[in-house]
C-alpha cells in the first residue's frame, strides 16, 4: 500500500558505504531514512554518534528519522538536531521525564517521536500525544536488526490509533517488518514501517534494483 511510508533502517546497510547506500534506497523508493542510534547501555549494541549522523545528512534528500536508543537522552538532543535530524524519537523507558525530553526535542525545531518497547503498554504515551508527531511501536526488543516480529505490537497499534483519534500523528512500526507482518500492522493503523533486513537483503549498491523490489514487496 503506497499510502504507507517505508523507512529503511541503515543498520542493515554496508557500513563502509553509507553515502551510496542512502542514495540507492532513496532512488529505489524509500520515503524516509531511519537511523538507529545505540549506546551500549540502553541497548546492547553501539552505532552512530552525532558526527556520523551529520555525514549521513549530506546524502539524505528525503527525511532523516533518528531513533535514539540511548540513556540518558536529554544531553544529546541538541547534538543530534544539529547533525541534521528531521525527527528525533526517544523511548519512554530511557528516563523518568519523557515529557521534558519531548519538550527539548520540539525546542530544537525538529519533529518529535515517542517510542515504546514491546513490554511497555500503549497507555504510557497517553499524556504526551499532544507533544508528538509520531508514536513508534517497537515490535522487537531494540538492539539488533533481523529479529523476529513480536505480535503483541499489533493490538498495541490498534489501541494507539484509537487514542490518537483525528490528530495528525504517525504510527511507525520498527522490528521484524516483512511482507508477511506489514499488512497486520497497516490494518491496525500504522502508516510508517521501518525495515532493515527486509529492504537490504539480497541487494547491494551494485544491484540496487533488489532494494526497490524489496520495498515494493513490503
Ligand atoms: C532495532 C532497530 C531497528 C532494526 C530493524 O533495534 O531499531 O530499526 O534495524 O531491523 P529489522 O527490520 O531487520 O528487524
Ligand atoms: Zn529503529
Amino acid at each position: 500500500d503506497r499510502s504507507i511510508k517505508i523507512a529503511p533502517s541503515i543498520l542493515s546497510a554496508d557500513f563502509a558505504n553509507f553515502g551510496a547506500e542512502i542514495q540507492a534506497i532513496e532512488a529505489q523508493g524509500a520515503d524516509w531514512v531511519h537511523v538507529d542510534v545505540m549506546d551500549g547501555h540502553f541497548v546492547p549494541n553501539l552505532t552512530f554518534g552525532p558526527p556520523a549522523v551529520k555525514a549521513f545528512r549530506k546524502h539524505v534528500k528525503t527525511f532523516m528519522d533518528v531513533h535514539l536508543m540511548i540513556a540518558p537522552v536529554d544531553p544529546y538532543i541538541e547534538a543530534y538536531a544539529e547533525a541534521g535530524a528531521d525527527m528525533i524519537s526517544a523511548h519512554v523507558e530511557a528516563g523518568p521525564h519523557i515529557h521534558r525530553t519531548l519538550q527539548a526535542i520540539r525546542a530544537q525545531g525538529v519533529k518529535a517521536g515517542v517510542v515504546l518497547n514491546p513490554g511497555t503498554p500503549a497507555e504510557a504515551v497517553a499524556d504526551v500525544l499532544d507533544m508528538v508527531d509520531m508514536v513508534l511501536v517497537m515490535t522487537v526488543n531494540p538492539g539488533f536488526g533481523g529479529q523476529k516480529f513480536i505480535h503483541s505490537g499489533v493490538e498495541k497499534t490498534r489501541k494507539i490509533r484509537a487514542m490518537i483519534g483525528d490528530r495528525p500523528i504517525h504510527i511507525q512500526i520498527d522490528g521484524g517488518v516483512t511482507p508477511d507482518t506489514a499488512p497486520l500492522v497497516a490494518a491496525a493503523g500504522a502508516d510508517c514501517l521501518v525495515a532493515g533486513s527486509a529492504v537490504f537483503s539480497g541487494g547491494s549498491v551494485d544491484n540496487p534494483e533488489v532494494y526497490g523490489a524489496n520495498i515494493r514487496a513490503i
